[in-house]
């Protein structure tokens, strides 16, 4: 039976003979149940000490390869087969055992994502990362690598230093009423959703979302199998006067301060209107206010959360716009009766966030870098803003629409053309965008392409509208 084992000098012979011995017993040359020569045996026709073969048999053992039968010798395993998926070659995920898991929930735009998060210019969400003041952050950085007090645990809920800068940023820049211990640091926004689904959905649940929206919270709210509801926008806000027909629902994921991706903004009555609508029905709303600390020209709307006392708003931030997508360093404020809640799920789902990053934005915004950071931003980011809408307007008259509100990094080019098509194009050219359809579910649709602009150099402004220009003029992408 052993006839085909062959050991040299390459390695230690009893690495070679375990190593032979378990290949043979996967490929079934050794089927289950078949004996094996006793240890003194193999020793001698191995020419090999018996100490050698009766350790790797005892690992073949231990690892469920072989059996001993007590006055009878050692045997393959009767159920090697079984325990195949854990030592074989073959794939650990059959095709068809993927029946037996959930089904994915149908969302558009799922397999665009799938090559769509990298970080050309243009595209949606993306900062000037050449903007970004790296000497001052990895000086920072570097201050708080060498505490040791940063090198072991934390807490879950998130550094305290960095939740108390947040929690006062937001009240005085966004008007959130909270403290620091009603702040929860996430990985990301998409984590902050995601949690709010662990903690408050049970099945059956409805939940209502701007149509169009943000992908990223319509995958954290489907992911749960929940029906998700399309709240229509009217004059690119979400349609308030809309809810009432639409019945009860757990949870409203909206971006009040700029609609995404639209760009409208909520104004006080409507606001003062969904409010109202969420507290006699019960209501949690999300608020997303992802992109608040770019608005050009006016002070943005307060928050939410922020209008009255125990609004029932569980408010979102992140810092992927603000600083880098990079960090994944977002944050939730929820109502104290929810903190614990909040916490213990995010204990079940990966629990700390990376405590040297956060101590680094903690002390970035202590020391005022965080504030003139925005500011510069916000100056770059209009001028890039003014420049990107006056070429379209120059170049892609009648070809596009922009739908632009004076806020924010992106800008929406309506037109009637093949969005998915044409957005991938640009891809192939190296610039990012998404089609305009992909952010709509539900029934009917529209097309265009959300530009992000804040990535864009003044030459790749150029490059792209020229792109755009000839092969919107082209005609090959009609829609
Ligand atoms: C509407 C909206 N919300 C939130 C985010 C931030 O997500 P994250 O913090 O997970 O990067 C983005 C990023 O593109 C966004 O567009």
């Amino acid at each position: 039976m052993i006839d085909d084992i062959r050991l040299d000098g390459s390695e230690p012979l009893q690495q070679q003979l375990y190593q032979q011995l378990a290949a043979r017993i996967i490929d079934r040359r050794y089927p289950a149940g078949s004996r094996l020569p006793s240890s003194r045996q193999l020793a001698l026709d191995m020419r090999i000490s018996r100490n050698t073969v009766n350790a790797v048999y005892d690992q073949l053992k231990a690892e469920g390869f072989l059996q001993s039968r007590a006055g009878r010798g050692v045997f393959v395993h009767q159920n090697i087969h079984s325990g195949e998926l854990q030592h074989g070659k073959r794939p650990l995920l059959q095709p068809e055992a993927s029946a037996s898991l959930p089904p994915i929930p149908e969302l558009k735009g799922n397999r665009y994502d799938a090559a769509g998060d990298v970080s050309l210019a243009f595209q949606p969400g993306l900062p000037d990362l050449d903007a970004f003041p790296i000497r001052s952050w990895n000086r920072i950085l570097h201050h708080q690598e060498s505490r040791k007090i940063l090198r072991g645990y934390d807490s879950t809920q998130g550094y305290p230093p960095l939740r108390r800068a947040i929690a006062q940023y937001l009240c005085s820049a966004r008007g959130v009423r909270c403290q620091e211990h009603q702040v929860i640091i996430t990985n990301g926004a998409q984590q902050a959703l995601s949690l709010i689904m662990d903690v408050l959905l049970e099945p059956g649940d409805r939940v209502f979302s701007e149509n169009p929206g943000y992908r990223g919270a319509r995958y954290a709210l489907a992911s749960r199998g929940n029906p998700v509801t399309p709240v229509p926008l009217k004059e690119q806000v979400l349609d308030v006067d809309a809810l009432p027909a639409l019945g009860a629902a757990k949870l409203l994921f909206c971006t009040p301060t700029h609609q995404y991706p639209m760009g409208g903004i909520l104004d006080i009555s409507q606001r003062m209107a969904l409010l109202r609508w969420a507290q006699g029905n019960q209501t949690w709303i999300i608020e997303d206010d992802y992109d608040s600390e770019f608005h050009f020209y006016n002070k943005p709307f307060v928050a939410l959360q922020g209008m009255f006392e125990n609004t029932p708003v569980l408010y979102v931030g992140s810092f992927s716009k603000t600083l880098l997508p990079a960090l994944r360093v977002g944050y939730l404020v929820v109502p104290e009766p929810l903190v614990e809640h909040f916490v213990l799920a995010k204990q079940a789902s990966g629990g700390e966030s990376p405590l040297l990053i956060q101590a680094t934005i903690a002390e970035f915004i202590e020391t005022g870098h965080f504030t003139r950071h925005l500011r510069r931003m916000r100056q770059l980011y209009r001028d890039k803003w003014q420049h990107f809408q006056s070429r379209i307007a120059e170049e892609l008259g009648g070809l596009v629409t922009p739908v632009a509100e004076s806020a924010g990094m992106h800008v929406v080019l309506e037109g009637d053309f093949n969005d998915v098509e044409l957005s991938s194009w640009l891809r192939t050219r190296g610039f990012g965008s998404t089609p305009l359809s992909s952010h709509f579910f539900g029934n009917g649709s529209r097309t265009g392409l959300i530009m992000g602009f804040a990535s864009a150099s003044e030459q790749e402004i150029e490059a792209c509208i020229n792109l755009l220009k000839q092969r919107l003029e082209s005609g090959t992408t009609t829609g």
